[in-house]
């Protein structure tokens, strides 16, 4: 990977130091301009015109297939979404609830990834209980193992949390989990995009991903996957066009389709799912294990640094079966929003962490577009700090 070009590829690189990537990622020139060119062709061609409709949906389509190659997971298990709250959405009203249901999250959880179970808690008198994030596997899994029971219906997790980028053991969860009859859907914002991720090896029931972090692919579009045996069990939520054919008028039989495109309902916004799969094949075309060895190269660089800055406590794991390219930190007791504000001060993104613990920081998203001189010029910024409060 020469990061020169790369780097060439992402204007936003020599505005200031990007280091948000967990919470948006940069989006590429070529990207933007597709996006732009199809907007165009749809104006001068006219958006409904046959040519111009079956070369956007076969673009989508590549799009899918691209998104199934990614997770080695088959073409009809991927539903396209808006956003990771749609799959978590997808199966909060596609599976059977009863007073007394329980769902395990962890102690980190995105509101994506904990909010639509709060709403079955306050609809159906579904238990939520958290197990706590931590960094020893063994221990995370005996806890995980302790929490569930009889009524363990469904465990929801973060694949990586988004608070201190934590990796979950995701293989093992979902072969203890299944060992006791219960359902496994990922939050996969944090991962997809970062390393190598074998949904079938895995095993989990759903996985809900996005463009618009690691993916590098705009804001918007986003992907769910339901493992094929669960297709046909899954109740259907919101529905409508493109879910399964009505028969205008004649009479009133639903039939649903049989893939994941029965998740899928009403009108899409094509060009940026074609961007989604154009973000994909840029990420292959550099190589997701590339990727992740840099990853893990310019992390060890910043937790090293930090590490050696008085007053800063590291959030984030150091076993480099937990890490990813998340380094959160708190610098004495300066709350994230104003280590923020210093940092951008110095034109330095992050995004603050940890708002809601009692713990505040900073979150850094280092990804393979990013230098050790940036991440060099981060921690002398970080010293700074330190040495004025
Ligand atoms: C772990 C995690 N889940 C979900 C999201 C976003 O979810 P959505 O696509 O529903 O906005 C984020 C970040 O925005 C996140 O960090």
């Amino acid at each position: 990977m020469n990061i020169d070009d790369v780097r060439k590829d992402f204007p936003v690189l020599s505005n200031s130091v990007y280091l948000n990537t967990g919470g948006t990622g940069p989006i590429s020139v070529k990207i933007a301009k597709e996006i732009q060119n199809i907007y165009e062709y749809a104006r001068d061609y006219g958006p409904d015109t046959p040519k111009v409709k079956s070369d956007l949906e076969n673009r989508m389509e590549e799009t899918r297939s691209l998104s199934a190659n990614l997770f080695n997971v088959p073409i009809n298990a991927i539903a396209f979404t808006r956003a990771i709250s749609e799959g978590m959405n997808i199966v909060a009203h596609g599976m059977d609830w009863v007073k007394g249901d329980e769902i395990i999250v962890s102690s980190e959880e995105h509101p994506s990834g904990i909010m639509p179970w709060l709403n079955l808690r306050d609809k159906f008198g579904v238990k939520v209980v958290k197990v706590k994030v931590s960094e020893d596997k063994n221990t995370f899994l005996s806890e995980l193992n302790d929490l569930i029971n009889k009524n363990t219906k469904l465990i929801s997790l973060s694949h990586v949390t988004t608070d201190t980028g934590h990796k979950l053991p995701a293989k093992e969860i979902c072969s203890l989990a299944h060992e006791n009859g219960v359902a496994v859907i990922f939050d996969g914002a944090q991962s997809a995009g970062q390393f190598s991720i074998d949904l079938n090896d895995i095993d989990c029931d759903f996985y809900s991903f996005t463009a618009h972090k690691w993916l590098l692919g705009g804001w918007g579009v986003a992907g769910f996957y339901v493992k094929p045996e669960w297709i046909e069990k899954l109740n259907i939520s919101w529905t409508g066009a493109y879910a399964g054919i009505w028969d205008r008028g004649l009479k009133d039989d639903v039939v649903y389709e049989t893939t994941a495109h029965k998740f899928e309902f009403g009108g899409r916004q094509k060009p940026l799912y074609i961007a989604m799969g154009l973000a994909i094949d840029y990420i292959n075309s550099l190589g997701i294990n590339n990727i992740e060895k840099r990853v893990s190269k310019l992390t060890e660089q910043l937790r090293a640094g930090l590490l050696e800055i008085p007053k800063v406590t590291l959030r984030s794991p150091v076993d480099l079966d937990f890490t990813t390219g998340i380094v959160t930190f708190s610098l004495g007791n300066i709350h994230g929003d104003q280590l923020s504000e210093e940092m951008l001060k110095r034109n330095i993104l992050g995004r603050p962490s940890l708002r809601h613990t009692d713990i505040s920081g900073l979150r850094i998203s280092t990804a393979f577009f990013n230098t050790e001189d940036e991440l060099d010029f981060v921690l002398n910024a970080v010293s700074d700090i330190s040495n004025k409060i």
